[in-house]
C-alpha cells in the first residue's frame, strides 16, 4: 500500500505506538522495549521504556557489519586550513573507539557527564561519538561562547572531564580555545577532574600539569572500548540553549527516542538514501549539528560533511557551491543567514555556474524564519527545491517540513509547510483557548512530544514543567507564535518571549539586560532585537543612566558592548548601544519594548493607551532614527 503525508501524519496520531514502534523495527536493539510509551509518571513520557541500545553501534558499528565499512562516513574539509580528510565508517569506528578507550582510562564512566568544547574539527565527532559508545553524558559548548557562559554550563552540568583544542579558526582569526577554557574552570565550583586538549599544528595549549592530557598521549596505547549496554530512557546528551535570564536551561536527549526519530527524520523529512552525501553547514555547538551533522546521517549510513569555514570569505561567496560539487553533496542544510550573505556579496549568483552541482537536488533552510526574498533567490539560483522547515533545540528535529520522503507539497514562501508526523501542532490563545483559522495564537504541542524531543531539562524537572508545561495543561509551548492556514500549512511569526534570533543563533535579551543592568553606572536598559538584512536581527541596547553620572556616551557604550562580549562572547553580537534620559513605559511600569522594536524597524505603531508620558517615546524615536546611522557604521566594520 503507498502511503501520502496526509495518511502517515494521521496515523503518527491516533496511533502514536504503532507508528513509532514500526519505525523503530528499523534500529539496532540488545533487546527490545517493554512498552513502547510509559505513559505513568506524566508529563514525563519514556518512549521504548525496558529498551536496551546503543547510539554509537547504531551510528557506525551497525553499518560496518552491514557492509559499509569502506564508505566514507565523514568528509572534513576545512577550507581555513586548506584540508580534507575522508573517514570510512571502518576508520571513523577505529577512531572513536579508541579514543572511547583513552576515556574509560581516565575514568570517565556510563553516566558521567563530559563538556566538549571544541572547533570544527573530527576529532569534535569523534568525542561526541565516543562520549555516547560507554555511555557518557556529553555537552557540546559551542565556541563563541564567553568563558562566563562556558563556567555556567560547567557548574550545571558538572563535567568529569573536559575535551577541547587547541585553538579554532574564524575566517583568518585564530582563537585559542585554552585561555578561555581555563579561565572557565577558574570560574566554575565545578572542576573536571580532566581536560583532554587536541593539540592543533600552529598554536600548542599551554598544559597544567597533572589535569591536562594530550589527546595523541591519551590514545597511545590504550584498549578500544566497546559499547556500552544503555537503556533507551538514558540520557545521551545535554545541548544548553536560551531561555529568559541566564538561568541554565540544558535539555536533555535520551538514546533510543532519537535514534528513532533522527533515523525516520532523514528519510521521510529530507528524503535522504543511505549511502548520499548529506550535508549540514551549521557549527557541533547547535542543535542542528547534533541532529543534523553527526547522529541522523551516520544512523541512516549517509556520508556527512564537517566545514570548518563560512559561506563567505573562505575563499568567496562559491564555497558552498564548491563543497557541493567536490563531495556530491545530495542534500544540504543551512540556515538562511548563509545565504543571506552569500546573496549579498554575489547577488547574481555569478560563483553558482563555476561549480558542477548536478547531483545537488534539495536545500533545507531552517533555525530564523526564511524571509521569501531569501527562499526565491535561492530556489532561482540554484534551480532546486528549497524547504523552509521550523523545529527548536528542544525537539531536535523538525516539528513543521515539506517532508519530502513522504511525497512532495506546494512550497508557499514564508510558511514551514505542514507539521510533521508525530507532532500533534495547537495554535492556543493566551486565555487557553483554540484559536480558529488563520488566527496568531500561542504554537504549542500536544503531549506526548514524539520520540527524539527534549525529555527534562537536566537536573530540573522542575523548570521543565515550569517553562514548558504549566501555561496550557496537557501542551507543550514551543515559545513560538503563529497560525495554522485554511490548507493546514503552518506560518511562524515571531518568539512570544525575549529570544531574538541572531545570524541562526538563539539569545536571550532578558540576559543581556541582567549584564548590562550590573553596570555600576547603568539604572535601567532594554534590549530588543532590531531588523537586520544579513543576521535578521540584532540586539540594541537603550541605556538609562543612574543620576549624577556623567559619561562620554560613546565610552559608556563601548564599555557595555565590551561587558556582553566578555560575558556572553562574540556570538551575541553585540554592537549597537545608545544612551537614553529614561525608557518609555507603560503607567503600570511595563518598558514598550514591542514598540520601540517597532520605530526602530521603520514598521507602523500605535502609541499604546496605556503610555506614561508620551513625551519619552518621541526622544526615544529621535534617538532610533539617529541608530539607522549607527548601525550603518557597526556593520561596515
Ligand atoms: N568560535 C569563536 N567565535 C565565533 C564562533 C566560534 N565557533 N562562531 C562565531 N564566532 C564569532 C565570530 O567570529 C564573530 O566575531 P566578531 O564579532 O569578532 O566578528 C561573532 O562570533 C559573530 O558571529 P556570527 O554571528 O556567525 O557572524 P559572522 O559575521 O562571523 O558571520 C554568517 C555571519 C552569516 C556568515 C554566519 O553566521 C553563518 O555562516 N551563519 C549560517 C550558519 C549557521 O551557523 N547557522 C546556525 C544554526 S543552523
Ligand atoms: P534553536 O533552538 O536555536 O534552534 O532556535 C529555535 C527558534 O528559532 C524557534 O523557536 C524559532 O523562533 C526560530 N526558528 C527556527 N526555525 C525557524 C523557521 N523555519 N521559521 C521561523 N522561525 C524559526
Amino acid at each position: 500500500m503507498i502511503y501520502n503525508y496526509d495518511d502517515i501524519y494521521r496515523m503518527s496520531i491516533e496511533e502514536p505506538e504503532n507508528f513509532w514502534a514500526t519505525a523503530a523495527q528499523k534500529v539496532h536493539w540488545y533487546k527490545k522495549w517493554d512498552e513502547i510509551l510509559d505513559k505513568s509518571n506524566k508529563p514525563f513520557y519514556k518512549w521504548f521504556k525496558g529498551g536496551v541500545v546503543n547510539t554509537c553501534y547504531n551510528a557506525l558499528d551497525v553499518h560496518v557489519e552491514s557492509g559499509r565499512g569502506d564508505q566514507t562516513a565523514l568528509i572534513y574539509d576545512s577550507p581555513v586550513t586548506g584540508t580534507i580528510k575522508k573517514y570510512t565508517y571502518k576508520q571513523l569506528l577505529g577512531e572513536v573507539s579508541l579514543f572511547a578507550g583513552a576515556l574509560t582510562e581516565l575514568g570517565l564512566k556510563k553516566g558521567d557527564t563530559a563538556i566538549i568544547y571544541m572547533p570544527m574539527i573530527p576529532q569534535a565527532v569523534i568525542s561526541m561519538l565516543a562520549c555516547s559508545r560507554i555511555g557518557a553524558v556529553h555537552s557540546v559548548v559551542f565556541g563563541g561562547f564567553a568563558p562566563s557562559e562556558l563556567a555556567t554550563r560547567i557548574d550545571d552540568a558538572r563535567p568529569k572531564l573536559i575535551i577541547s583544542a587547541s585553538y579554532g579558526i574564524e575566517v583568518n582569526k585564530t582563537i585559542e580555545y585554552k585561555p578561555l577554557l581555563d579561565k572557565a574552570i577558574e570560574l566554575s565550583k565545578s572542576k573536571p577532574d580532566n581536560v583532554i586538549i587536541y593539540q592543533r599544528p600552529q598554536i600548542k595549549a599551554e598544559m597544567i600539569p597533572g589535569r591536562d592530557v594530550d589527546w595523541l598521549d591519551a590514545v597511545n596505547g590504550v584498549s578500544p572500548a566497546g559499547c556500552s549496554h544503555m537503556q533507551a530512557t538514558d540520557p545521551l546528551y545535554i545541548l544548553y540553549t536560551s531561555g529568559t535570564t541566564g538561568i541554565p536551561k540544558g535539555v536533555v536527549r535520551d538514546n533510543g527516542g532519537h535514534i528513532v526519530a533522527l533515523k525516520w527524520s532523514m528519510q521521510n523529512v529530507f528524503g535522504v538514501q543511505p549511502g548520499e552525501v548529506f550535508w549540514a553547514a551549521s557549527d557541533i555547538g547547535w542543535v542542528v549539528g547534533h541532529s543534523y551533522i553527526v547522529y541522523g546521517p551516520l544512523f541512516h549510513g549517509c556520508t556527512t560533511v564537517l566545514y570548518e569555514g563560512k559561506p563567505v570569505k573562505t575563499p568567496d561567496p562559491g564555497a558552498f557551491w564548491r563543497v557541493i560539487s567536490d563531495h556530491d553533496v545530495a542534500v544540504m542544510f543551512t540556515a538562511p543567514t548563509a545565504f543571506r550573505a552569500i546573496k549579498r556579496d554575489d547577488p547574481e549568483g555569478s560563483f553558482i555556474k563555476k561549480y558542477d552541482l548536478k547531483n545537488f537536488r534539495t536545500l533545507f533552510l531552517a533555525g530564523e524564519r526564511c524571509d521569501p526574498d531569501t527562499l526565491l533567490w535561492a530556489e532561482k539560483s540554484l534551480g532546486v527545491k528549497i524547504i523552509d522547515n521550523w523545529w527548536l533545540t528542544e525537539t531536535g528535529w523538525p516539528v513543521g517540513a515539506n517532508c519530502l520522503g513522504l511525497g512532495d507539497m506546494p512550497i508557499k514562501p514564508g510558511s514551514c509547510s505542514k507539521p510533521v508526523p508525530g507532532y500533534d501542532i495547537h495554535i492556543i490563545g493566551d486565555d487557553g483557548n483554540r484559536m480558529k483559522t488563520c488566527n496568531i495564537g500561542n504554537i504549542t504541542i500536544k503531549l506526548p512530544l514524539p520520540p527524539g524531543c527534549m525529555t527534562t531539562l537536566w537536573n530540573n524537572n522542575e523548570h521543565f514543567i515550569k517553562t514548558y508545561l504549566d501555561k496550557y495543561p496537557g501542551y507543550f509551548e514551543t515559545g513560538d507564535a503563529g497560525y495554522i492556514d485554511e490548507d493546514g500549512y503552518l506560518w511562524i511569526m515571531s518568539r512570544t518571549d525575549d529570544i531574538i534570533n541572531v545570524a541562526g543563533h538563539r539569545l536571550s535579551t532578558g540576559e543581556m539586560e541582567e549584564i548590562l543592568s550590573s553596570h555600576k553606572d547603568v539604572a535601567e536598559c532594554a534590549v530588543i532585537g532590531i531588523a537586520d538584512e544579513l543576521k535578521g536581527e540584532l540586539p540594541l541596547g537603550l541605556i538609562v543612566l543612574k543620576s549624577g553620572v556623567d559619561r562620554i556616551n560613546a565610552d559608556i557604550t563601548d564599555e557595555l558592548i565590551q561587558l556582553i562580549r566578555e560575558r556572553i562572547g562574540p556570538v551575541a553580537s553585540f554592537k549597537i548601544a545608545a544612551v537614553v534620559n529614561r525608557l518609555p513605559k507603560t503607567r503600570s511600569g511595563k518598558v514598550l519594548r514591542g514598540t520601540m522594536k517597532k520605530i526602530a524597524d521603520g514598521i507602523e505603531y500605535r502609541i499604546p493607551a496605556t503610555i506614561d508620558d508620551p513625551q519619552i517615546l518621541q526622544h526615544i524615536t529621535e534617538v532610533l532614527q539617529n541608530l539607522a546611522e549607527i548601525r550603518k557604521h557597526s556593520r561596515r566594520d
